[in-house]
């Protein structure tokens, strides 16, 4: 387990020069492959403060391709909420342990954050879905393996069996519907898999998740959000559905395909983000 204590001092210490009044951040977002654009609207108080990973102890480089390795923090508009974004996820398949691809969550738990909103690109397993959805995640099923929280327990981030009920704030799930509609954007619903990666699943994996009630899988995810749900922040989360799952659709999977039909439904999507996390401010 790495203490996530360091990084979230040298964040706080760096946000607190560049302009306190961030602090703490209202929403946090980890944002998933291709979706790192959102931190570019991040301007409504003046440029936004950027902190790259190498000025963040312990946190290492990204190694995957989508994934730029900095934290930003600004706010969409002047009276906006403020928000802090994690611009590269850590991976368990890149080889952390699960321990450290939880650090960005305890980080901005430990910051502040009441709402995180943790985004990623999934494959769709339920047949009605299709490439450039959006699919608000209800509740996911963990198949990696392997638990953030295993371990002895800190007792002073959270107790030592979480409950998981809840895991995605029904809250904050009726209000992204509600904005969803507003603007007219057609958002799935479902529960979200998580194998581990990183090879894609076999088709018979897809037919396994399918049985047990999956409708996206994806590498990511639930290691943040049982770590955040275990600090009592209220999460959010948001699967971009880039391909059909293995043995669904026509074409072999690629994770040229994925960050392509990340990059085409890349505006609708951060749009729909700024509504939602304007809408969670307000
Ligand atoms: N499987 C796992 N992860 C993914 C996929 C997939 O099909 N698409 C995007 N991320």
């Amino acid at each position: 387990m790495t203490d996530h204590r360091p990084a979230a001092d040298a964040v706080r210490a760096r946000i607190a020069a560049a302009d306190a009044s961030l602090l703490p951040p209202r929403v946090g977002l980890i944002l998933g492959s291709g979706l790192g654009a959102f931190a570019e609207r991040l301007t409504g108080s003046g440029a936004a403060i950027e902190i790259p990973f190498a000025e963040v102890p312990d946190l290492p480089p990204p190694t995957v391709g989508g994934h730029r390795g900095r934290l930003v923090a600004g706010r969409l508009d002047p009276e906006g909420p403020s928000v802090l974004c994690l611009d590269g996820r850590l991976h368990w398949y890149e080889g952390h342990e699960v321990g450290l691809v939880i650090l960005p969550a305890r980080l901005m738990a430990a910051l502040g954050v009441e709402t995180l909103i943790v985004t990623n690109a999934a494959g769709g397993v339920n047949r009605d879905f299709r490439p450039g959805d959006l699919m608000l995640i209800d509740d996911h099923i963990n198949l990696s393996g392997v638990s953030p929280l295993r371990g002895p327990n800190d007792d002073d981030l959270g107790p030592r069996f979480p409950d998981m009920t809840e895991a995605y704030d029904a809250g904050l799930r009726a209000r992204a519907v509600e904005v969803a509609k507003g603007v007219g954007l057609p958002l799935r619903r479902g529960v979200y898999t998580v194998l581990g990666g990183p090879a894609y699943e076999t088709p018979a994996e897809i037919r396994a998740v399918a049985t047990l009630g999956g409708d996206a899988v994806g590498m990511s995810t639930v290691f943040e959000v049982t770590a955040a749900v275990h600090a009592g922040v209220k999460v959010l989360g948001l699967s971009l559905i880039t391909n059909a799952a293995a043995g669904l659709g026509e074409d072999k999977l690629s994770h040229q395909e994925v960050l392509e039909v990340a990059a085409a439904a890349r505006d609708r999507t951060v749009d729909y983000l700024a509504d939602l996390v304007r809408a969670l401010g307000s």
